[in-house]
């Protein structure tokens, strides 16, 4: 078992569960020109964030971490007519590229994109008191995952589902001792959450074309 097949069976199935399409294909292109790194997610699992949106009945979604647009293109296309996407980015570039590839897509007042470091734009964001969102997206830097996790609790309501991208990091996450500031942000992550009362909470390992990795799930109750 490797990486080989494991991207061949993301293929397998992604042709027939998560199928190309015009918008997708152009985000994802429009990264590669803009010479953004090909971290998104994988097909299948932008799928699975569309089904969590669908399956949660998601009108709300804030996330952390745009990169060009592709994870945000498939909540949105679970999204219900009204619903809308706050966005955070801190690189400038990646941001334009997001907001271009949303416009194309004609989503331009649906997704907002807020540029800057998510630690100031998430107390700026608080301010403003928005109604509670319904589900996140922390995908962005990792040392920070225990802050956006803390930011998720208040700006979320009971029910709100929190999903957290890259907490497995190829089993490295064993590792107490690592100088690997990413490591130390999720391990900080599964010690706060093993004492958070305010969550139910999991993380499910992951194989496929982004390699081994996965995902945490937890639900405010
Ligand atoms: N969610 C995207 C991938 C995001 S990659 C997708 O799946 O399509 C991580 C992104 O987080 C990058 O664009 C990076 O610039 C951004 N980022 C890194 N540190 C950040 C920070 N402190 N605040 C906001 N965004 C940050
Ligand atoms: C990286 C970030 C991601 O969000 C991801 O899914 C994969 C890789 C990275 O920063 O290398
Ligand atoms: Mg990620």
């Amino acid at each position: 078992m490797n990486e080989q097949i494991w991207t061949k069976v993301d293929d397998y199935i992604g042709e027939r569960l998560a199928p190309r399409d015009e918008e997708f294909e152009a985000a994802q292109q429009a990264a590669a020109d803009a010479g953004l790194p090909s971290i998104s997610v994988s097909p299948l699992q932008g799928k699975f964030l569309s089904l969590l949106a669908t399956m949660t009945g998601a009108r709300r979604v804030l996330e952390i971490g745009t990169l060009g647009g592709y994870s945000t293109l498939w909540l949105a296309w679970a999204l219900p007519i009204g619903g809308s996407i706050t966005t955070l980015e801190a690189d400038p570039k990646h941001a334009a590229v997001a907001r271009a590839t949303f416009q194309r897509a004609g989503l331009q007042d649906v997704i907002e994109v807020r540029l800057g470091k998510a630690l100031d734009t998430l107390p700026k964001l608080a301010k403003e008191k928005p109604a509670p969102f319904d589900l996140f997206f922390i995908d962005a830097d990792k040392a920070n995952i225990p802050d956006y996790f803390s930011w998720a609790l208040k700006l979320g309501r009971k029910g709100s589902v929190i999903v957290v991208d890259n907490v497995i990091r190829e089993g490295k996450i064993l590792d107490a001792t690592s100088a690997d500031a990413n490591v130390q942000g999720v391990r900080r992550f599964y010690d706060m959450l093993a004492k958070e009362t305010r969550v139910s909470a999991t993380a499910l390992q992951t194989v496929g074309l982004k390699g081994y990795d996965g995902f945490a799930l937890a639900v405010i109750v």
